[in-house]
């Protein structure tokens, strides 16, 4: 791939940022392409589902920020539990003092110089955001090629997109003109809403109908029980059958925005 990271971020919690990351990390997975995840969440949710527990990382993404040395992430990258494609530089618990740090503009661009020479080991690079606009998200966003923002189809979600544009905007101009909108993924969308379904027209007004892909992720328990399992959403087989073709879609997509 040509363009291979993408942060997936949105100021709100709970809206699947993670399940995101994840079910491309999965379905490149399935795919054999080598990935790595970014955790730059505290709450360690994917680090802790690719089956590192955030406690026995030794070092993680606030470390890598922190360091001054370029390609600093390279020492602090471990295997995760997924198999010898999927990779993970794990959350640490020095983010959340991180994130409220207000000396931005001199220091959004670590993330970016901690993984100087290491994405290109890797055929794609995830980095989960935490629910913020601050100074993670945009250090996430400083070291991307790709924003991805993931929406529920809701007032409220909506409501949430534009602050989102605006920090990526933001950065573009002041950071990182290789930054580009990648796309805008739907999380939850229900089978039967016609709210859901007006939210959906009124975000492609909003961010254009390109930029808005497709297929929407549907509402599934499954979803749940792979985090709980910490295992891929493709390692369940049949049962998953569903989310399995729209994260294979999604990354199919992915893939034809990194090479566009
Ligand atoms: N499409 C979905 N179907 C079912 N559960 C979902 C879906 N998307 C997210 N969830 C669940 O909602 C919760 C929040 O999702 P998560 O990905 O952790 O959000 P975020 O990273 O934005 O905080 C998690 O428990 C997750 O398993
Ligand atoms: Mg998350």
């Amino acid at each position: 791939m040509t363009r291979r990271t993408v942060a997936v971020l949105n100021q709100k919690g709970g809206v699947g940022k993670t399940t995101v990351a994840l079910g491309l990390a999965s379905a490149a997975w399935a795919a054999g392409l080598k990935t790595l995840v970014v955790d730059l969440d505290a709450q360690a949710n994917a680090s802790w589902t690719l089956g590192v527990e955030p406690s026995s990382a030794n070092f993680g993404s606030g470390d890598a920020m922190t360091s001054r040395h370029p390609g600093a992430a390279a020492d602090m990258i471990v295997r995760s539990g997924w198999g010898s494609s999927i990779w993970l530089l794990p959350a640490s618990s020095d983010l959340i003092e991180r994130d409220a740090d207000t000396r931005r503009d001199s220091t959004v661009g670590r993330l970016a110089r901690a993984l100087d020479g290491v994405t290109r080991d890797f055929d794609l690079i995830l980095i989960d955001c935490a629910p913020s606009l601050g100074l993670n998200t945009a250090c996430g966003l400083a070291a991307a090629e790709g924003a991805l923002l993931v929406v529920e189809p809701t007032v409220f979600g909506l409501r949430g997109v534009e602050p989102v544009l605006d920090l990526v905007e933001h950065v573009w101009s002041t950071e990182n003109q290789q930054l580009d909108l990648a796309g805008v993924v739907l999380n939850r969308l229900p089978a039967i809403s016609s709210d859901a379904q007006a939210r959906v027209v009124e975000l492609n007004k909003m961010v254009g109908t390109r930029s808005v892909w497709k297929p929407a992720i549907p509402q599934r328990v499954l979803v749940n029980q792979a985090h709980g399992e910490r295992a891929p959403i493709h390692a369940f087989g049949s049962q998953a059958r569903d989310l399995i073709d729209v994260f294979d879609q999604l990354l199919g997509r992915l893939r034809r925005w990194s090479n566009s």
